[in-house]
């Protein structure tokens, strides 16, 4: 593992120690089965009808794992680099009798067989954390069957350039679509110091298309994924993307 993924690790690890308090909250809201979006639902609803074994890599706290077993997945396997986050995510699910295992385990390097997963799913807050982008696609391609799935939910490259200014969207002076990285702000989540990678949608496209996949749908939303009660931002009341979601399958064969 490289140093900045080391620390990045660190940096979750203790970010997750400090939410324990967050607990109850997680696991009441896991068992609605909420955080699993309507437009997640509408795009996998094909997929999930097959009850597909389901490998959600950077699963974090499980909560989305717990709303797939319950939209039909048969089983969940989270994995995750952070075993507070995995051991966390374990014993949630444990406590609502959901089909979900976790194991320990780093993006690209997953230790699951190849084609393990009918589904693939994963994002959220995921992509950031990847400095090699053809390297998580390839290893996305990876893990699924061939006939089988891919589907990512995750923040838009855009979203980062938005002010949360209240009367109008502006773009920040210190970012760029083009950007490289950057250091999470200390009052957001993960903090710690930890660097978010930044990948344009041309760069995720091209990324899953050469790691083999076919794409079925890319869509963007106006919506961020987070949960933002506390945050009424212009930029996110509709006239700019804050999320994208992707389904590609890998062909038979
Ligand atoms: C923003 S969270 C999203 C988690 C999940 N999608 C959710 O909604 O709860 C990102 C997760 O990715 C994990 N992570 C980041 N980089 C990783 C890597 N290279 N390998 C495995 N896990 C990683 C972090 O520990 C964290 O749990």
């Amino acid at each position: 593992m490289d140093e900045t993924t080391l620390a990045n690790r660190a940096a979750w690890d203790r970010a997750y120690e400090g939410r324990q308090w967050a607990d109850e909250q997680m696991r009441a809201e896991a068992a609605t089965g909420s955080t699993l979006l309507p437009s997640e639902r509408e795009l996998l609803r094909d997929v999930l009808a097959g009850r597909p074994l389901v490998v959600h890599p950077q699963s974090g706290n499980g909560q989305d794992d717990i709303a797939l077993v319950r939209a039909g997945a048969r089983e969940v396997i989270g994995v995750d680099y952070s075993e507070i986050a995995v051991r966390d995510a374990q014993r949630r699910a444990d406590a609502l009798g959901a089909a979900c295992r976790y194991v320990t385990g780093t993006v690209p390097g997953v230790p699951l067989p190849d084609g393990s997963a009918d589904l693939v799913y994963t994002g959220k807050g995921a992509l950031i954390w990847m400095p090699d982008i053809d390297a998580w696609a390839a290893e996305m391609a990876r893990l699924a069957r061939p006939g089988g799935h891919l589907f990512l939910h995750d923040g838009h490259p855009a979203t980062d350039l938005w002010t949360w200014d209240l009367d109008e969207p502006r773009i920040r002076p210190d970012r760029s679509y083009f950007g490289r990285s950057f250091v999470c702000a200390e009052d957001s989540f993960p903090a710690n110091g930890a660097v978010m990678w930044q990948w344009t949608l041309g760069r995720i496209v091209t990324a899953v298309v050469r790691a083999g996949l076919r794409i079925r749908c890319l869509e963007e939303y106006a919506e961020p994924f987070w949960r933002m009660d506390d945050i009424d931002a212009a930029a996110f009341r509709g006239r700019l993307p804050n999320a994208f979601a992707l389904l590609a399958e890998r062909p038979e064969g």
